[in-house]
């Protein structure tokens, strides 16, 4: 709910995700306040027995841990029920072999959310879309419980969980060094300094800078990363 209007507003970057108590695979989660601490990526798919939904399960659920190793907790919704989630599930793990995953459970928290509570909250059904299925949506959420990135797809375009991974890593990047990351970043890359405020700051960029900084312009300086 917006706080001066009374009226209910979908979550913006910057804003406080909104909180929700919801059954899962894992059993129930208070959202976001059983992730303090940690990021987490809350994320829709169309529907449970679906090939492309398939394919980012069983993605993403193979990536698990490497999402663990950068604080990172993923949460999953569809507007379907808990047993249709766990013989989605089951089917996962007993039959289907996918681009060399095979025999995988799923282990991260996967929400029924048959009364679309969740998803209206979120704006995860978007009814030109459908008004029975979520799109694919991401969002990826900070350790105070702030969203910080939001991704909308539409049921016909798989997500690219690498480039889900990078996004968080360049959100814990930019909040540890204060910088920005440029097109097409990869952990190791070169990052980008925010903006000159002033034109004093401006001069003094371009003229003054240490020596581990390069300025295309006044306004494009780049901060070389150690390499190695
Ligand atoms: C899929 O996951 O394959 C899918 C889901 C809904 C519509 C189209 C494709």
């Amino acid at each position: 709910m917006d706080e001066n209007t009374n009226s209910f507003r979908l979550p913006l970057i910057g804003d406080p995700a909104p909180a929700f108590t919801a059954k899962t695979t894992q059993g129930d989660i208070n959202f976001p306040a059983d992730y303090n601490g940690k990021w987490v990526i809350l994320f829709s798919h169309p529907a449970d027995f679906t090939p492309v939904c398939t394919t980012e399960f069983m993605t993403f659920g193979s990536m698990q841990e490497e999402f663990r190793s950068i604080n990172t907790e993923l949460v999953g919704l569809s507007i379907d029920s808990m047993y249709s989630h766990i013989a989605w599930l089951r089917t996962i793990k007993e039959k289907i072999e996918y681009n060399g995953i095979k025999d995988l459970e799923i282990k991260f928290p996967v929400i029924e959310d048959i009364s679309m509570n969740v998803a209206k909250l979120f704006g995860m059904v978007q009814p030109n879309s459908s008004t029975t299925q979520a799109v694919r949506a991401v969002f990826i959420v900070d350790p105070k419980g702030i969203v910080r990135l939001i991704m909308y797809y539409p049921a016909a375009v798989g997500r690219n969980m690498q480039e889900i991974k990078r996004a968080v890593v360049a959100l814990q990047k930019a909040d540890a060094d204060a910088i920005a990351t440029p097109a097409n970043w990869q952990p190791g890359d070169d990052v980008i300094l925010p903006p000159p405020g002033s034109c004093g700051t401006a001069k003094e960029r371009v003229e003054q800078h240490p020596d581990d900084v390069y300025c295309l312009d006044w306004f494009l300086c780049f901060k070389k990363e150690k390499k190695g």
